[in-house]
C-alpha cells in the first residue's frame, strides 16, 4: 500500500544532521519508518540479487529479492538478460524457486505458465472465463543488470542505469588486482541479526571501532585516521585500508599476504545495501546484501569469489577471517540496538571526519523519507 506524505508521521529530529547529530533513535525500531523506506528506498533501489553464472544460458533463471520485492532474473531465448517480479498474477504464490534452467516459468499453485519474456502463456482453464484476455497478466517487469559476476535488480522498471550507482567504485574495483572476469564463486554465507538495517550498515560504514573492536583486522591493516582513507560520492562511499609496515606473509597474518595480488582492503557501500569487500592477499572478493526483514530485524547474505587458482586453505583462511570480523561486528549492533530500542538517548553525536561515511548515509536517508531525494 502506498504511504503518501501526509498520511505518516515521522519521529521528529530534535536537532538536524547538519550539526552532526544522528538519526533519531526511534527511526530504527519504527514500523513508520520501515514501511517508509520499502515504499521510498528499496521499491526503487539497485542491489545485487546474485551471480552472473547461474543466467549464463538462455532459459537459465534464478529467484531472488530486492528487499521486499520477490525477483525472478531471465537469460531470455534471445540472450537477453530479464527480470520480472516473482510474484504471480493470480493470486501471488511465488512463481520462481531457487535457480535452474528451463523453457517456461510455472507457478506451483494453479499452473499458470509465464514465458521467459515474462507474457502469460496458459491458465488452465481460462477458455471458460470470456472475459479474461492473458495479454493483462503478464509477469511485472523490474530492471536487472550484471557488473563483472554480478547480477543486480531494481523493481523499478524505468530506474536510472545501475552505472549511476557503480560510477567510481567500478574502476577502483577493477584497479584493485582483483580480476572480475576471472573470479569464480565459492561460497555463501547467510547471516541474520535482531537489529535494524541501517544500524548494521552504519557499523560497516566507520572503521573509528576497528582499533577498539577488531584486534585481528587491526592487526593486519593501518586503522589510525591518518592512514585509513574514506570516500564518498552521490550513490557510493569507499574505505582504503593500507596493510601495515611490518606485517609479512605467514600464518599469524592470513589472510593478509602481501605482493600476492592484492595490496590494500577495499570496502564498498552502494547506496542503499549492498556491499563490496576486497582483503588484502589473494585475489578476493565478497559481495554482501543487508534486508531489512522487519524494523527491527535484518537478514543478508554474503557471496565470495575468488581468482580461479586461490586454493581452498587460502578460501578458508579469507572467509574465516571475514566471518570473525562479522561476529565482532554483530555484537556491537545487538548492544546498539539494545540503546536505541530504550529511547533514553533520543539523538546520537557523529564525528565529522571519523564517521563522514555515517553523515552521508543517513543525510540520503533522512532526504529519501522526507522526500527531498
Ligand atoms: S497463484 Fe499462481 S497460479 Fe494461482
Ligand atoms: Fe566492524
Amino acid at each position: 500500500m502506498s504511504t503518501s506524505a501526509a498520511a505518516v508521521t515521522l519521529p521528529p529530529l530534535d536537532h538536524p544532521l547538519e550539526d552532526g547529530w544522528t538519526l533519531p533513535a526511534a527511526w530504527y525500531s519504527s514500523s513508520v519508518v520501515h514501511e517508509l523506506e520499502l515504499e521510498r528506498i528499496f521499491a526503487r533501489a539497485w542491489q545485487y540479487v546474485g551471480r552472473a553464472d547461474l543466467v549464463a544460458e538462455p532459459g537459465c533463471f534464478f529467484a531472488s529479492h530486492v528487499a521486499h520485492v520477490p525477483v525472478v532474473v531471465v537469460r531470455d531465448a534471445d540472450g537477453g538478460l530479464r527480470g520480472y517480479v516473482n510474484v504471480c498474477r493470480h493470486r501471488g504464490h511465488l512463481v520462481a524457486d531457487g535457480a535452474g534452467c528451463r523453457a517456461t516459468l510455472q507457478c506451483p499453485y494453479h499452473a499458470w505458465t509465464y514465458g521467459l519474456d515474462g507474457s502469460l502463456l496458459k491458465a488452465p482453464r481460462s477458455e471458460r472465463e470470456p472475459e479474461f484476455d492473458p495479454r493483462d497478466f503478464s509477469l511485472l517487469p523490474v530492471s536487472v543488470a550484471t557488473w563483472g559476476p554480478w547480477v543486480f535488480a531494481n523493481p523499478d522498471p524505468d530506474a536510472a542505469p545501475l552505472g549511476l550507482v557503480l560510477d567510481g567504485v567500478r574502476e577502483v574495483v577493477e584497479a584493485s588486482g582483483v580480476d572480475l572476469d576471472d573470479v569464480v564463486f565459492r561460497r555463501r554465507v547467510h547471516w541474520e541479526a535482531p537489529v535494524n538495517w541501517k544500524n548494521a550498515v552504519e557499523n560497516y560504514l566507520e572503521c573509528y571501532h576497528c582499533a577498539v573492536a577488531h584486534p585481528g583486522l587491526a592487526k593486519v591493516v593501518d586503522v589510525s585516521p591518518d592512514a585509513y582513507e574514506v570516500v564518498e560520492r552521490p550513490l557510493s562511499t569507499s574505505q582504503f585500508g593500507r596493510i601495515r609496515p611490518g606485517v609479512r606473509e605467514g600464518t599469524a597474518n592470513a589472510p593478509y599476504r602481501p605482493g600476492q595480488g592484492v595490496e590494500s582492503a577495499q570496502y564498498h557501500h552502494l547506496w542503499p545495501n549492498t556491499t563490496i569487500n576486497i582483503e588484502a592477499g589473494r585475489p578476493n572478493v565478497g559481495i554482501d546484501v543487508w534486508l531489512p526483514a522487519a524494523p527491527g530485524r535484518s537478514t543478508g547474505y554474503s557471496d565470495y569469489f575468488f581468482g580461479s587458482d586461490v586454493t581452498e586453505e587460502e578460501i578458508e583462511e579469507i572467509v574465516a577471517f571475514s566471518q570473525q570480523v562479522g561476529k565482532e561486528d554483530q555484537s556491537l549492533v545487538e548492544s546498539v540496538q539494545a540503546g536505541l530500542d530504550s529511547g533514553a538517548v533520543p539523538q546520537g553525536r557523529l564525528f565529522g571526519e571519523s564517521e563522514r561515511l555515517i553523515g552521508h548515509f543517513q543525510r540520503r536517508i533522512h532526504a529519501a523519507l522526507t522526500g527531498a531525494g
